[in-house]
């Protein structure tokens, strides 16, 4: 399984690349606006960072202006991917991006069907939301595992990111579901890396060593 990140931070982006275990950023209008920069600014810094796929978000709601949209998006850099939410304009944008090589993420998928929908149209990705669907007392990632179910059996090429992944069990539960990707807000992957029993052992550790230290210059 592949990690992104979910945020429009360059300087998150900046420090979580440089673990080396993020392959990807996706980014929403939220995300953005939380940022108060310019859009294309952002996403153009993200490209200049991130050697992966870019998930920049069109706002439109008709297939022609998403379309558009997409087309100055992706403009910005070969890596861009845009967002399309799941409609049956969104719909009909994938199938026309699809065709002119322009590579999508057909986000706000909250069942298997909608999911369907979006591989039949040509989505490069597809983002079931995980958290919004287990906060209205759903199981987001039963949903995650019954979409990879579906494109096993036929062989889709559209890549699931569990998305919306609010706590590092989200993570864990994504991979055991199969997701290819899942895509992460950095406090998620800090959480990830961390271990109490890790930084008391590096204590630990050090403490025994300057005894050894202390012991070498008796
Ligand atoms: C995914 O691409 C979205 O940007 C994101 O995961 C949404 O997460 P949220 O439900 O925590 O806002």
């Amino acid at each position: 399984m592949e990690l992104f990140l979910d945020t429009a931070n360059v300087e998150e982006i900046k420090n979580a690349y440089a673990l080396g275990v993020i392959s990807g950023v996706t980014t929403n209008p939220s995300l953005i606006a939380r940022e108060g920069r310019d859009f294309a600014q952002v996403v153009r810094e993200i490209t200049a960072i991130v050697d992966g796929p870019i998930s920049a978000e069109a706002v439109s709601l008709q297939a022609p202006d998403m379309i558009a949209e997409a087309r100055e998006l992706a403009a910005i850099h070969p890596n861009v991917v845009v967002k399309i939410p799941m409609t049956a304009e969104g719909l009909k944008a994938v199938k026309e991006l699809a065709a002119a090589g322009i590579k999508t993420n057909v986000t706000l998928v909250f069942s298997a069907n909608q999911a369907l929908l979006a591989a039949l149209a040509g989505a490069t990705f597809v983002s079931p939301f995980v958290g919004r669907l287990d906060d209205i007392g759903h199981d987001g990632m039963a949903l995650v595992a019954e979409i990879m179910e579906i494109y096993a059996s036929y062989g889709f090429d559209t890549r699931v990111i569990a998305a919306s992944i609010r706590h590092p069990l989200h993570v864990i539960a994504a991979a055991k579901a199969g997701a290819d990707i899942a895509t992460v807000p950095y406090q998620v992957l800090m959480q990830m890396l961390k271990h109490p029993l890790t930084d008391l052992g590096i204590e630990k550790f050090l403490a025994d060593w300057a005894k050894v230290a202390a012991q070498k210059q008796a």
